[in-house]
């Protein structure tokens, strides 16, 4: 008999053959019940005494939770079960027996993330996995399907791209080098090749705030083209994160469930055009509906994102952020030199800033300026203005936090447990 998994075996109701790992054991004296789990689910397994070998019943004594098991037997419906059927085993063979597994009910966070390499077989961690899977999958087939090739940069880079303060220098044979903040600046220099060009990669930030929503390592989804100006990018990124949700909505029900989060207000995304607001109404909005008073200029923190979300119940565009405060490549905006052609895509319900994106300045004059005014040396920039120099075109881009996505659309408290292993300023290991 070939092994099923469980979902298989639980539409089977027949005899069946399954392997897994105990997640929950009882023993009687006769009688042990062993709860068997794999990718798919759990079942409950019964081992009798008198229907086992003598080897068998002795191994099924010294089974432990997150023991490896194979199990052949008979499915038989039983309402108390945790999925309502039982297997009755007529065979148990112990792949892998298990020590008295460390991790126990109710135990504080640190310890779980200290034993992140066990815990993240919870079905918890299991089911937000499942999505994460899901949510690169439906990034990939949305760009695909819109003409977009994929495209890679270097992670080790000689200059910033979003700015010296969060910058990983790594020491390349004796000379400073750094991680990868964005794939953008050489994703620029492609679309003169390729015009519309995505990637999904770890992007590196040093990140020195304890916040739920940093990590100094996350998964990055860029996108740049050519012949693409401000307002075509936002109607991309709103069809991007429409289109993800759409698809955990489809192919991920029993783990939204799982996760008990509530897929009617994920719904609402599909059904509305996202709101588009200025920066300046974003401040005005606040004033007058939250009562914070933003001086203009300042970029707007968690907290006042957070309160501006509380308005919506989709995701909602900010434009136009004032120049100061934003990267040396936006582009600078004719009818307010003060602010850019950029936008912020912030999710709700608290989870604020998912998407940062732009146009590009194509003016090298200005692109040098800001260098400048930033503390660069624009010699280090050169091939970057090149692409000014040789047919430039307008074009634009934007970067997806793929965490930050995962963890608004399984309405996680933290962005860690949207990644197997995060790493942040302070949380490095395993
Ligand atoms: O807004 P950011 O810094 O924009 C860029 O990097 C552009 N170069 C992207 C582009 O136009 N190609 O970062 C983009 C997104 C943010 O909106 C946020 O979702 C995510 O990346 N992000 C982080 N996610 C997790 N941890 C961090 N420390 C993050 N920093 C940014
Ligand atoms: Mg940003």
């Amino acid at each position: 008999m070939e092994f099923i998994n469980i979902n298989e075996a639980l539409k089977n109701k027949d005899s069946v053959r399954i392997r897994g790992w105990v997640y929950r054991e009882r023993k009687q004296k006769d009688l042990i019940f062993l709860i068997i789990r794999d990718h798919t689910n759990i079942i409950q397994t019964v081992v009798k005494k008198e229907k086992v070998t003598e080897k068998e019943w002795e191994d099924a004594n010294k089974i432990l939770v997150e023991s490896s098991v194979e199990i052949e037997g008979e499915l038989k419906e039983d309402k108390r079960a945790v999925t309502g059927y039982e297997i009755q085993v007529k065979k148990l063979n112990v792949i892998g027996f298990a020590d008295v597994f460390p991790i126990q009910k109710d135990q504080s966070e640190e310890f779980l993330l200290d034993n992140r390499h066990l815990w993240i077989r919870s079905r918890k961690l299991t089911s937000v996995l499942k999505i994460r899977s899901t949510v690169f999958k439906a990034i990939h087939d949305y760009f695909r399907k819109n003409g977009y090739y994929e495209s890679h940069s270097p992670f080790f880079t000689p200059t910033q791209c979003e700015g010296g303060s969060t910058l990983f220098k790594v020491d390349y044979f004796g000379k400073p080098m750094y991680l990868s903040q964005s794939w953008q600046l050489y994703a620029e220099a492609v679309i003169y090749s390729l015009e519309k060009i995505y990637c999904i990669a770890p992007s590196f930030r040093a990140e020195r705030s304890k916040t739920s929503r940093h990590l100094t390592e996350y998964w990055h989804a860029e996108t740049e083209a050519a012949w693409h100006n401000v307002t075509d990018m936002i109607n991309l990124a709103e069809g991007l994160i429409k289109h993800i949700v759409k698809t955990v909505l489809d192919e991920n029900k029993e783990e939204l469930k799982l996760i008990e989060r509530d897929a009617e207000k994920l719904k609402v995304t599909l059904n509305k055009k996202f709101p588009i607001i200025s920066y300046d109404e974003a401040l005005d909005l606040l004033e007058k509906k939250k009562k914070m008073k933003i001086k203009w200029g300042k970029d707007l923190r968690t907290i006042e994102e957070e309160k501006l979300v509380e308005l919506y119940d989709t995701p909602v565009f900010v434009t136009n952020y004032p120049r100061e405060i934003k990267a040396f490549y936006m582009k600078e905006n004719e009818k307010n030199k003060k602010t850019v052609l950029c936008f912020d895509c912030l999710a709700p319900e608290g989870y604020g800033e998912v998407i940062g994106g732009s146009e590009r300045e194509t003016d090298v004059k200005k692109i040098e300026e800001r260098l400048k005014k930033q503390g660069e040396k624009v010699k280090d920039y050169e091939w970057y203005l090149d692409l000014r120099k040789y047919g430039s075109v307008p074009h634009s881009g934007f970067g997806m936090g793929v965490e930050r996505i995962i963890a608004w659309i399984c309405k996680l408290d933290n962005i860690k447990d949207a990644i197997a292993f995060p790493r942040t300023m302070v949380r490095f290991k395993p």
